[in-house]
């Protein structure tokens, strides 16, 4: 059994997966050790929704159409108007690093595959009521890492991604996701293609020694 180190390891973002589907019950035990995740007042203001198979390919042909007609992708959190200089370097280094790992044409790839959900047989999309503030958004944060670190447990790679909501209208449509409901984050789902090339790439992190200021400590 993972131990919550090995499994904080363990877990990256996964690019490409195998065409195979996961059991629902795998998914389910999943979502049901994730659901342990705190949340503000124990609000829980997670509502769950879970697409694959044909549902899941018909979302993804309309994502496709979206994104050959050049139809601004439009989330229910938006993305930020700008981004600070720092984070600007950071993507930089994502992609050299993805490059230096993978490959130029894994780099082609990258988008190639966000628009295809990266072939995952699943995706699971995290939604909360409209009127919630920040707050229940990290709640969600929070609950997208006990769904990526339980994953890992049972051998299953996840996606985290803002590309899988840039069109909530076929999402809502598809899924009978209530108007009420932002749909704020997606996490595709499924076991790991250890053979493409994308996947070589392993994230750096700044050191400990650079993020932290302590005192008294
Ligand atoms: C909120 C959020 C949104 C993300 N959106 C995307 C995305 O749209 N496309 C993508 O390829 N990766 C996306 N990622 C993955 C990040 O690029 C990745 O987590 C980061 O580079 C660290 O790498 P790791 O997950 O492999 O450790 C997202 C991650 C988070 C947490």
């Amino acid at each position: 059994m993972m131990n919550i180190s090995e499994a904080l390891q363990v877990r990256r973002s996964c690019r490409a997966f195998k065409p195979d589907s996961v059991d629902k019950s795998i998914l389910l035990a999943v979502l049901n050790e994730a659901v342990r995740t705190p949340s503000w007042a124990n609000s829980q203001p997670w509502e769950i929704f879970v697409a694959g198979g044909e549902v899941l390919r018909v979302i993804n042909q309309t994502y496709l159409e979206n994104s050959r007609n050049n139809v601004s992708p439009n989330p229910d959190i938006p993305h930020p108007k700008s981004w600070p200089e720092i984070a600007n370097i950071r993507l930089k280094e994502l992609i050299s690093g993805v490059s230096l790992a993978a490959g130029e044409a894994a780099v082609k790839q990258f988008g190639e595959l966000n628009q295809k959900f990266f072939n995952a047989p699943a995706v699971i999309y995290l939604c909360m009521d409209k009127s919630l503030t920040t707050w229940s958004v990290f709640d969600l944060g929070a609950l997208s890492q006990s769904i990526m670190l339980a994953a890992a447990e049972h051998g299953l790679a996840t996606m985290p991604a803002v590309t899988l909501v840039h069109y909530p209208e076929v999402l809502r449509n598809k899924l009978d996701i209530p108007d009420n409901l932002s749909i704020v984050f997606g996490i595709a789902i499924g076991y790991e293609d250890d053979k493409h090339p994308i996947n070589k790439f392993k994230s750096a992190r700044r050191p400990v020694s650079e993020v932290v200021t302590s005192k008294g400590i």
